[in-house]
């Protein structure tokens, strides 16, 4: 093990992480945190599963070392909404069912949060191309789609 110090901010509250300098960033806020609303699908860039914001932007957190993040601020789904007080987004995938087994839900409303934040066409086929990192294995991507415009139009 090669033990680092990063200090960094998650959903607002500073942290100062001691982890091996190996350690993803979705490990740390998994094992670490205990943020497990971050979700491990394949841990290799390829499901969008682990999808956090870094400085508002949306990145997968499997392929990202803790260590590259000093003085970052990262948002999880944790810090996004609550049961109580749902984002936009989340009380829009409930509205039109955007979710069977949920697995990926965490990853697909952390992606499309952020595409409200970028440039984006104004169709389906836009929407469907800007979320195209995320995959849903139960296919509820029609309805995904759906509660994002619902949210953005
Ligand atoms: Fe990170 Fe699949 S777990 S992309």
């Amino acid at each position: 093990d090669v033990p680092v110090t990063v200090r960094l901010t998650v959903n607002d509250v500073a942290q100062e992480a001691r982890v091996d300098v190996r350690t993803s960033l979705l490990d740390y806020l998994r094992e670490n945190l205990r943020l497990t609303g971050t979700k491990k699908g394949c841990d290799h860039g390829q499901c969008g599963a682990c999808t956090v914001h870094v400085n508002g932007r949306r990145v997968n957190s499997c392929l990202s070392l803790v260590a590259m993040h000093e003085g970052d601020s990262i948002t999880t789904i944790e810090g996004l909404g609550t049961p109580d007080r749902l984002h936009p987004l989340q009380a829009a995938f409930v509205a039109h069912d955007g979710l069977q087994c949920g697995y990926c839900t965490s990853g697909q409303i952390m992606s499309a949060a952020a595409l409200l934040t970028e440039p984006c066409g104004r169709t389906d086929a836009d929407v469907k191309e800007a979320m195209s990192g995320n995959i849903c294995r139960c296919g509820a991507y029609s309805n995904i789609v759906a509660a994002i415009r619902q949210v953005r139009d």
